[in-house]
């Protein structure tokens, strides 16, 4: 699958298939009464979608960005490093809270909790997580195998959430049991505002390719809602064959932004007319600069800053000359100092000859 490769000022990250742009699918989305400016929306991802990159993709145009996936009950219960998971700043108005649990009564303690404490006006829920822990938990992706179930946390939630209130789900538990629409109308039931698909069973984890088909289904058995399609767009051509293909009334983008906030804004100049714009070496330079500044007020200890920091700087190289080598050495260094050493020559900005 030869990769093109584009000068080591560039960014490899516009589509090298045709393009087709449907300018009039990039629109204001409105959800539980509230309207974005545009439907395009960074997803939740443990890990990554703190407040820095969260600021970074709104910054790029993503009209709502997810937070990281909050555990309920660590929420009722205080915990210190939930709160940090909670950190938001005004300037990313309306962003979604995204809680995870399995027992109704706590999950609708939470909500009130964010709404009441964090001023919360939009709270996900996370029915989509493979991971064994939530698993276990019966949390995340194991309550779609659990309807009743759903039907519960749903009610008690949108009880106590006067805001706006999403799920996130996957197409169902595995390729046996996909049963997306029917959750989809359960939840548009019990009265949610908004759902997101990721086009995989839990049991596809992260492998296959997304079911476009069976996001088409989520959005025509709840017409009554807006539907985000999710999963594998990293380009903006992706982004106008998702909703081609779905009907969804929008797209949420995960591993695409990361290194690539620029999706957003690129997306919204071929929905304007105008050309998908890579970014110059100076205006990645000036983003990955801003996303330091903020990444280090976000973790005033040095070594989480350092740990947390070098995967996105990974991220941001992808594509470009010599990428592989500048990977390897700081993902291999817990040095703050040496890995922003590093990266201050590979991101270097050349005097103009
Ligand atoms: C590192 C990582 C962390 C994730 N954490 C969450 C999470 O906390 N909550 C959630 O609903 N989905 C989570 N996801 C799933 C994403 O939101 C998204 O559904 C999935 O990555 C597919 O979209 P993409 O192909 O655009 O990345 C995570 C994904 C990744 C890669």
């Amino acid at each position: 699958m030869g990769k093109k490769s584009f000068g080591s000022g560039e960014f490899s990250g516009i589509a090298s298939t045709p393009l087709r742009v449907d300018p009039e699918r990039i629109a204001p989305l409105t959800a539980g009464g509230r309207e974005l400016p545009n439907n395009l929306v960074l997803a939740p991802m443990a890990g990554v979608s703190n407040l820095p990159f969260r600021l970074i993709a709104r910054e790029a145009g993503a009209a709502l960005a997810f937070t990281e996936t909050v555990s309920a009950k660590a929420l009722v219960q205080g915990g210190a490093k939930t709160r940090r998971l909670l950190a938001s700043s005004p300037t990313e108005t309306p962003v979604a809270f995204q809680l995870f649990g399995a027992d109704p009564g706590v999950l609708a303690e939470a909500s009130r909790i964010l709404a009441g404490e964090h001023g919360a006006v939009w709270i996900d829920l996370n029915l989509g997580c493979p991971v064994k822990k939530f698993i276990r938990n019966g949390a995340g992706s194991a309550l779609l195998r659990d309807p009743l179930r759903v039907r519960e946390i749903a009610a008690a939630m949108r009880a106590a959430i006067s805001g706006t209130f999403s799920v996130k789900i996957r197409t169902g538990w595995d390729a046996d049991s996909i049963n997306a629409p029917e959750i989809a109308r359960i939840a548009a039931a019990e009265g949610v505002d908004l759902l997101t698909v990721h086009g995989r069973t839990r049991a596809q984890q992260y492998t296959g390719t997304t079911d476009r088909a069976t996001i088409a289904r989520v959005v025509q058995a709840v017409p009554e809602i807006p539907v985000l399609a999710n999963g594998d767009i990293t380009l903006p051509a992706h982004v106008f064959d998702m909703l081609r293909e779905t009907g969804a009334a929008g797209v949420m983008i995960g591993r695409g932004a990361m290194g690539n906030p620029w999706i957003f804004e690129q997306t919204l100049a071929l929905a304007r007319g105008e050309s998908a714009r890579r970014p110059s070496r100076a205006e990645r330079r000036a983003t990955i600069d801003r996303h330091i500044d903020l990444m280090a007020a976000s973790f005033p200890d040095r070594k989480l800053l350092a740990a947390n920091l070098k995967k996105y700087l990974a991220a941001y190289a992808k594509g470009m000359r010599g990428s592989a080598d500048f990977r390897r050495h700081i993902l291999e260094s817990d040095d703050l100092d040496a890995i922003l050493a590093h990266a201050d020559v590979f991101f270097a900005v050349p005097e103009a000859a």
